[in-house]
């Protein structure tokens, strides 16, 4: 199906804990990347919008059927499900700001990506990690099963890291840790050249969906 709407960008918050630092970083990710004209212009070409992975509060993973064989998402068992296909279905691109957790990314993540498969498929993603050392480990991990779901993962992955061990005890307690007062101000850039390298993908992925969809047309034309 072609989109005919302007195409729609997720922030995912990859954090459920409570409390968590991750809202306030995905809403630095956000503020940073509103500064491109791409995305705030009136000839804006994609939009922003933001999805809480502890709004849905999946439980685990339980459905009877490998997502990647279901077409039809009323084919779904769940209605959480069907909901979660809904939410995904709306976007044509993401955001996944996520911390580290013990070398690896939060279960919860892997959770909420294992219930789809087609409407993650082909769409562009990029990772944005945070830790004492950027969550670098994460954001690998993250990206290898992204590319299993057959998403277009930027090779350009901002790993944002804690300025000393008393930021990571306020980001735990979640805590003010001073995004917009200093802290990572100069990380700032590479999120900017990141989303940039994000909307080419979706330009591109877009472009695709148009063509696919005046083939079928034409196929039926004839
Ligand atoms: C279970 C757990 C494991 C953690 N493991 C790491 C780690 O491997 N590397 C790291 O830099 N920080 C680690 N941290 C510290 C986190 O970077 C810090 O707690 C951060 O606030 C977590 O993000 P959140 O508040 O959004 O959940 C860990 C924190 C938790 C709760």
């Amino acid at each position: 199906m072609t989109t005919t709407q302007t195409p729609s960008i997720a922030v995912i918050i990859c954090s459920t804990r409570q409390p968590r630092v991750c809202p306030q970083i995905a809403s630095f990710v956000t503020s940073t990347l509103q500064t491109l004209p791409s995305l705030t212009s009136t000839t804006a070409t994609a939009t922003l919008s933001t999805i809480d992975l502890a709004t849905w509060n999946l439980p685990m993973f339980n459905e009877p059927t490998i997502p990647s064989q279901i077409k039809d998402p009323s084919a779904y068992a769940q209605p959480h499900t069907r909901a979660w296909s809904v939410e995904i279905s709306k976007h044509q691109a993401f955001i996944f700001v996520l911390p580290q957790y013990n070398w690896g990314y939060p279960a919860v993540l892997k959770n909420a990506l294992d219930y789809l498969f087609h409407e993650w498929a082909g769409k562009p993603a990029m990772v944005v990690s945070y830790g004492g050392h950027g969550g670098g480990k994460a954001a690998g991990q993250l990206k290898q099963v992204l590319q299993g779901l057959r998403m277009r993962v930027l090779d350009n992955m901002p790993a944002l890291t804690f300025p000393g061990h008393d930021a990571v005890v306020a980001a735990t307690k979640g805590e003010d840790i001073g995004i917009g007062e200093g802290v990572w101000d100069g990380e700032r850039d590479g999120i900017r050249r990141a989303g940039e390298e994000l909307l080419g993908l979706l330009a591109e992925a877009e472009a695709e969906v148009a063509v696919g969809s005046m083939s079928k047309k034409g196929a039926k034309g004839q």
